[in-house]
């Protein structure tokens, strides 16, 4: 467990912010990177339809800062002309490495085959690898589930395939598309990846915990890991996980910090976004922060009423001050059951 690389790229520490649309934007990345323990961070899917046709929405979602290096751009769609138009929009951005979605199992997007619709039609997902090679001289990684559906696992196939293209690291979320976001993740078939591959392989799928970070990690024997969800419940989880890996006492921040990453987090989006856009994603971060914490239910149903910025201010304030005053913030365990479902169903039903 030490850090790879990704052509000349470092990826240290090797843990991954995954990719999430409508959640991991600038800001988020920025907020969750400033807490430190992150070695890559990845922009939403960006659709190479709306990029190619100038959608403003897609161009403003390639926008990052020079504190997120090194920093990969994920593109989506299935035409391989449009894909590697798309690849090269973002290399001339500036992005480090090119990441292609093979994973979204929302149906609008892979009815036009793209996303987890590429993990069954190979030829067309190695068309567009091929054509995205010749477009780009920035390293190009994968983002794979481990299959369209339980009968058709195939994620072994697809990265040998994918490193023969010339793919430079292979990420495996370890569900079917069928299987969305139930069930668990089979780090198995990530660890089958592992060893069916010379490139580096991070791995991902349900880590919320230090303990089952590392020991999924430790069994798959993959380069790194990926974390989504985990980080919207916990934001200091990588420098956590770093900090264990390091043979330090993991870092516990106290209800101060807690309160004043909220606060951050509000800051930069008034500064950055339109308030109502502003005040959805606060309600979003704040609902998924405070899952499994004292108070947390009721925090979230007074803050989801909450209709302008002084309202959500005065009920952090509140929240956290009745914390202070003895509820305490529990044992700081997250439970594991309060994952994002209906984010995921958002995601899945894009
Ligand atoms: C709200 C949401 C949006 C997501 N958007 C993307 C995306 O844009 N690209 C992608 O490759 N995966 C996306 N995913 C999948 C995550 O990157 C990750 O593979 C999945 O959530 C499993 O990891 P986790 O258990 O650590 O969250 C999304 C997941 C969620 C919950």
């Amino acid at each position: 467990m030490k850090p790879f690389k990704i052509r000349n790229i470092e990826i240290n520490p090797p843990l991954i912010l995954s990719p999430m649309a409508g959640v991991t934007d600038y800001t988020f990345r920025r907020l969750i990177k400033r807490r430190g323990g992150v070695g890559l961070v990845v922009s939403e899917f960006i659709s190479v339809e709306g990029l190619t046709r100038h959608n403003p929405k897609s161009k403003r979602q390639m926008f990052f800062d020079e504190e997120e290096r090194p920093f990969a751009i994920q593109i989506f769609g299935g035409q391989a002309p449009r894909m590697a138009m798309g690849a090269e929009m973002a290399e001339e951005v500036g992005a480090d490495i090119l990441d292609v979605n093979c994973g979204c199992p929302a149906p609008k997007v892979v009815k036009n085959g793209g996303g987890s619709g590429l993990l069954k039609d190979m030829p067309r997902l190695e068309e567009i690898l091929k054509e995205i090679k010749k477009a780009i001289t920035i390293p190009l990684t994968l983002k794979l589930r481990t299959g369209y559906s339980d009968s058709t696992i195939n994620v072994v196939d697809v990265a040998k395939m994918a490193e023969q293209c010339g793919v430079e690291h292979i990420q495996v979320h370890g569900r079917t598309r069928e299987q969305g976001y139930k069930g668990l993740a089979n780090w198995d078939l990530i660890k089958q990846v592992k060893e069916a591959v010379n490139i580096p392989v991070s791995g991902n799928g349900d880590i919320t915990s230090i303990e089952y970070g590392l020991q999924c990690w430790r069994e798959s024997g993959t380069d790194g890991i990926l974390i989504g969800r985990g980080a919207m419940q916990n934001p200091w989880i990588f420098r956590q996980i770093q900090d264990a890996l390091e043979g330090r006492e993991p870092y516990q921040p106290d209800l101060t910090e807690k309160k004043a990453v909220l606060l951050e987090f509000f800051e930069m989006l008034r500064a950055e976004m339109p308030e109502i856009v502003a005040l959805g994603k606060m309600k979003q971060l704040a609902g998924q922060f405070t899952k499994g914490l004292i108070g947390g239910a009721q925090f979230r149903q007074t803050l989801y009423h909450s209709h302008s910025a002084v309202e959500i201010l005065d009920n952090i304030t509140i929240y956290f001050e009745n914390l202070a005053a003895g509820n305490g913030f529990g044992d700081g365990i997250i439970e594991a059951e309060a994952l994002l479902t209906d984010s995921c169903d958002a995601y899945a039903a894009i």
